[in-house]
């Protein structure tokens, strides 16, 4: 293992005004989200989709990397050029989703453990090879009664680990995925102590599994009220309170948070961001804080685009100009006029 050379990745994947584009949604997600505009869940569909996103002009100006899939990271745009070098042709690092889903926990009725670890050696090989640099694992932490169980967050962080160390051995950056659901009617207080439980564990586990916090970035989800709770939160408290739970968990040689948008509004996940580095500026925290979304940035260009050929320009304007408010927020700089010029 390089740590050297993974550490270089992860600053990179984290650089300053700079942060990640998940697009690494499984078939049957991408589904729904073209059905959402639409559009048929064939592969070709899927492919021009991810054509029209990586091919965005000025993309790798705010986005350092985009999280692909299994059926991705082997296509190619239209002119033949394979997905990963058409990447790094503009200056965008090519990622890839490794686990294989949240599947039922046996023995804990309503919650899951992610899948994937089976193979993984082997598959992780083949995606260096085909030219990745980083992956993803997501593992899915429900609020609810009596929920998440010890048994939930302890399967999910040995997952976690156990993939980590894996992708460190193959020369891949691992981005930790600990996503507690926005959905219920929890409290931000709930939603902070889950966090904070889930994320100690995670790098408890990451330390005993023998990974270098210097070469992973974590994907955390923010610290709000659920989406059905009566008292919604309010953004300079999700800021102060998300800040407070990275503190409490994050060891200072992680070079960097890329948050998860979670089903929150483009400009909620936005605002979010730039208040967090706004906050972050007085505190002298050690990471980087930017944005690994897949909904808040896809979200406009998707409709707009809704599979008609004339759309794609102005649907790639779209995506840039989410990405351009993201990095401004990533830098502490976004605010309204921003949101409110198109992108040029
Ligand atoms: P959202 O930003 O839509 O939550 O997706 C991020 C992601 O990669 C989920 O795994």
């Amino acid at each position: 293992m390089n740590i050297q050379q993974l550490t270089e990745t992860a600053q990179a994947m984290v650089a300053p005004g700079k942060g990640i584009l998940a697009m690494d949604e499984s078939n049957p997600t991408c589904g729904k989200r073209l059905a959402a505009v639409g559009v048929d869940n064939s592969e070709d569909n899927r492919r021009a989709y991810r054509e029209l996103l990586l091919t965005t002009p000025g993309l790798g100006d705010y986005i350092s990397g985009a999280i692909l899939y299994d059926e991705t990271i082997r296509q190619s745009l239209a002119d033949g050029t394979p997905f990963p070098k058409a990447m790094q042709d503009r200056g965008i690092i090519p990622g890839i989703k490794v686990d294989t889903g949240a599947k039922e926990l046996a023995g804990h009725p309503g919650e899951k453990v992610t899948e994937g670890l089976d193979g993984l050696r082997e598959r992780l090989k083949e995606y260096h090879d085909l030219g990745a640099r980083f992956a993803k694992w997501r593992a899915v932490i429900t609020i609810g009664k009596d929920m998440p169980s010890r048994g939930c967050l302890e399967a999910n962080a040995h997952a976690l680990a156990r993939y980590a160390a894996l992708c460190q051995e193959a020369e891949l950056v691992p981005i930790v995925e600990p996503e507690v659901l926005f959905d219920g009617d929890h409290s931000i207080e709930r939603c902070f102590q889950v966090t904070r439980e889930a994320q100690s564990r995670l790098f408890s586990q990451l330390y005993h599994q023998n990974v270098a916090f210097s070469g992973l970035v974590l994907k955390p989800s923010m610290v709000l009220a659920g989406k059905d709770a009566a008292q919604q939160s309010a953004p300079d408290q999700v800021a102060r309170e998300t800040l407070r739970c990275l503190r409490d968990t994050v060891p200072a040689a992680v070079p960097g948070v890329a948050f998860l948008s979670g089903g929150q509004s483009d400009q909620q996940a936005t605002e979010h961001l730039n208040l967090m580095n706004q906050q972050a500026k007085k505190m002298q925290l050690p990471w980087q804080l930017t944005f690994s979304y897949a909904r808040a940035l896809q979200h406009v260009a998707l409709t707009t685009w809704r599979g008609e050929k004339d759309k794609v320009a102005e649907a790639q304007q779209a995506l840039l100009h989410r990405a351009k408010c993201n990095s401004a927020a990533s830098r502490g700089q976004y605010n309204e006029k921003l949101e409110h010029e198109m992108a040029a």
